[in-house]
């Protein structure tokens, strides 16, 4: 089966699988430059914290034909802060524009704008072939870990989240072609449907047994089959092992501990913020009430209703069992541990 490419890079050309349309329709979207690619962040064309990384290093990377002679600076910085700008929570997207910011010192401000452009294309591509090997050797560490038995899941952190492979999908993968046998329950992740789309259709691409439940059935889930356990991925690990991820995140881990159901978070190194000391410090957007209101396109709720529509969450650390990394598996809240994990991949690069 061939796996699915949500990222497109060919011939010096980007194309985004578009996400909104799945899982009825497989089309690709052509960006051209920083400001298109930024906006199909913030419209979910593509989503999924490694996912948005490493397209806007792409993006940033096609800007870069159109940046002056003698201005590289300035023309990086715009283009990397109109990126940034995209979405506030994964924090893929400045570990992949700082990437690009070290490349782009190395090459040096008096450079011709081309040569900064072709070390930028190298660059990006490089991540994106990063995040894949990342996300193949955490999800090995994470089915060595991983008890026998069914697994839930939340929103999608699969292959369309990332270059490919993904993260808490790459974990199940892992474990089901090591010759394990399970079912899957993925969420459907009100409102955007991550995982009625997305997850359930990359699940039964790969032959693996899913079953979707509504959110709101996570306890009747937990409390009244076997679930051996939790697997979710990170938009974006603070310090100390707090852990922002998709809205809703937070109410399984409490009830995974309420159950006795170990709660694993896969969270490739790019993910992990040193900088951030915890979830305090993690800022959780805020979309539009229409995704609230609607459901694809069509008004459910009554008119003047307010809404809160925060699209991510924080679980803090005390509820994570433990964040699989593609450097090892780290306990839950396990400040050194991830420290360390992100050192080794600092230096592994
Ligand atoms: O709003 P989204 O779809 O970008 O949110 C995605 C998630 O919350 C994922 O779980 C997270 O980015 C990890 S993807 C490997």
């Amino acid at each position: 089966m061939r796996d699915v490419e949500p990222i497109l890079w060919k011939g010096g050309r980007l194309s985004l699988l578009d996400q909104r349309r799945l899982p009825q329709r497989e089309t690709y979207l052509e960006l051209r430059g920083a400001r298109d690619t930024a906006r199909a962040i913030r419209s979910m064309v593509v989503r999924g914290a490694p996912a948005i990384g490493v397209t806007a290093a792409f993006g940033l990377a096609l800007e870069a034909a159109r940046f002056r002679s003698g201005h590289l600076r300035d023309d990086f910085e715009r283009a990397a802060g109109v990126l940034l700008a995209a979405r506030p929570t994964a924090v893929n997207l400045r570990w992949a524009l700082e990437r690009l910011r070290e490349t782009a010192a190395a090459v040096g401000q008096d450079a011709a704008p081309r040569t900064l452009a072709a070390a930028l294309r190298k660059q990006a591509l490089a991540l994106y072939r990063e995040d894949i090997a990342a996300n193949r050797a955490l999800g090995a560490a994470g089915a060595r870990v991983l008890p026998s038995g069914d697994v839930l899941t939340h929103c999608n952190a699969g292959a369309l989240a990332t270059a490919g492979y993904g993260t808490a999908l790459g974990v199940i993968r892992a474990a089901w072609s090591s010759g394990r046998r399970f079912g899957v329950y993925a969420t459907e992740t009100r409102p955007f449907l991550q995982g009625a789309r997305l997850t359930a259709w990359e699940l039964v691409r790969l032959r693996i047994p899913v079953t979707l439940i509504t959110d709101g059935m996570v306890g009747a889930l937990l409390a009244t089959r076997k679930v051996a356990a939790v697997v979710v991925g990170t938009d974006r690990t603070a310090a100390n092992g707090d852990v922002a991820n998709k809205i809703g995140t937070y109410t399984i881990a409490v009830l995974a501990r309420r159950h006795g159901v170990p709660f694993y978070v896969a969270a490739p190194t790019s993910s992990i913020d040193l900088d951030c000391a915890s979830g305090d410090d993690i800022p959780i957007e805020e979309r539009d009430a229409d995704e609230v209101t609607h459901i694809r396109g069509r008004r459910v709720a009554t008119e003047g209703v307010r809404v809160f529509n925060p699209a991510f969450d924080v679980t803090p650390a005390e509820l994570v069992t433990a964040i699989i990394t593609e450097q090892g598996v780290v306990r839950g809240g396990d400040r050194t541990g991830l420290a360390r994990a992100v050192h080794a991949a600092q230096r592994h690069r």
